[in-house]
């Protein structure tokens, strides 16, 4: 079975954009594939420099996670600074890194024209992700398309550290999930960055706040309104079964009703959708200990699978 890793950012509240487009894809590999999933809690170290919110943030996913389906069972599930290796391999790997190589990385670019301080830390950022991937011998790396530009680089440093040493390091690849791209409120990309986000675990009233805002052309109620243009029906389509859609076209076609009413039904729908998801998260939210015991039993599955690795990369090194 081939090795599958990914890293997820503990950035906040999920939306459906993320669950739809990511998350789903990340829950059926974990069905076939055991693959290895860590909150990348040093990464976001990048942006974040509060003790306090990085810790929430962190515990956050976790219960996130693990309560829309990640199975510590089926996958090793852990916290990326719970493996500290990670770090040392960081280290070693800076070595075989061109500064061009780098340079050339877009993410950097982006985040300090958006104001992030350009910092060392921001810059060698792909340099820890490269370790993180090549210390656990991942072949396949599911990942959004922002982030193919990181893995390629993993492979150009395994095969610059390869060309140096010998044949250690594995050389990974991307998969990114076939997103679909899921609109939000206001019909463009749902972002939290664009504020039109439906959040999976919102309270029942920020819920409705959320679709009430959903926008539609002005089609009065007692006019026949087309689905196939509008916002509502788009995310309903992402929720409902063919009966169930066939059912609210009927009622578009009916012209007895306003996008007020479909609205309202949308948000029920999402509400029941992520109901049982919901009952995990409080049971987690109420016993974060429990969450704390999964993710150090992860880090021990996880230490277990890179001795191996570790040691014949301390030894090529000259480091044992
Ligand atoms: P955001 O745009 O809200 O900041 P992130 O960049 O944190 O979301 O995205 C995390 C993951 O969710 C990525 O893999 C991304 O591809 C996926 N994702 C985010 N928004 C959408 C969307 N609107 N449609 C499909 N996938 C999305
Ligand atoms: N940089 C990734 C992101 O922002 C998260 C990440 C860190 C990651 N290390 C990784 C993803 C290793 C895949 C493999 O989404």
């Amino acid at each position: 079975m081939k090795r599958f890793l990914t890293g997820i950012q503990p950035s906040g509240r999920l939306h459906i954009g993320n669950y739809f487009g990511a998350i789903k894809q990340m829950l059926d590999l974990q069905e076939s594939t055991a693959p290895f999933i860590f909150i990348a809690n040093y990464h976001a170290l990048t942006s974040l420099k509060d003790p306090n919110r990085l810790k929430d943030l962190s515990l956050n996913a976790a219960i996130d996670f693990l309560s829309l389906g990640i199975d510590a069972q089926k996958s090793t599930f852990w916290l990326q600074s719970d493996v500290k290796e990670v770090l040392e391999l960081y280290w070693i790997l800076s070595q075989f890194t061109p500064m061009g190589l780098l340079e050339r990385a877009h993410s950097f670019k982006d985040k300090t024209a958006k104001g992030l301080s350009a910092t060392h830390g921001l810059f060698s950022y792909p340099v820890l992700m490269a370790a993180d991937i090549l210390l656990f011998n991942a072949q396949i790396v599911p990942v959004g398309k922002d982030q193919i530009q990181h893995v390629e680089i993993a492979r150009d440093i395994a095969q610059k550290f390869n060309n140096s040493l010998g044949d250690i390091l594995v050389l990974p690849e991307f998969q990114v999930q076939d997103a679909k791209l899921i609109v939000g409120t206001d019909g463009a990309k749902m972002s939290k960055s664009y504020g039109n986000t439906i959040d999976i675990f919102a309270s029942n009233q920020e819920l409705e706040k959320s679709c009430k805002k959903i926008t539609t052309d002005s089609t009065p109620m007692n006019e026949p309104k087309d689905p196939y243009t509008c916002n509502i029906y788009a995310i309903a389509k992402l929720f409902l079964n063919e009966s169930d859609l066939a059912t609210l076209r009927d009622r578009y076609a009916s012209a007895q009703e306003g996008y007020g009413h479909f609205k309202l039904y949308l948000k029920d729908v999402i509400w029941d959708y992520f109901a049982p998801f919901r009952q995990k998260r409080e049971y987690y939210a109420s016993h974060t200990h429990e969450v704390e015991e999964i993710l150090a039993l992860g880090a021990k599955k996880a230490r277990d699978a890179i001795a191996n690795s570790y040691t014949q990369i301390q030894d090529a090194m000259g480091l044992r």
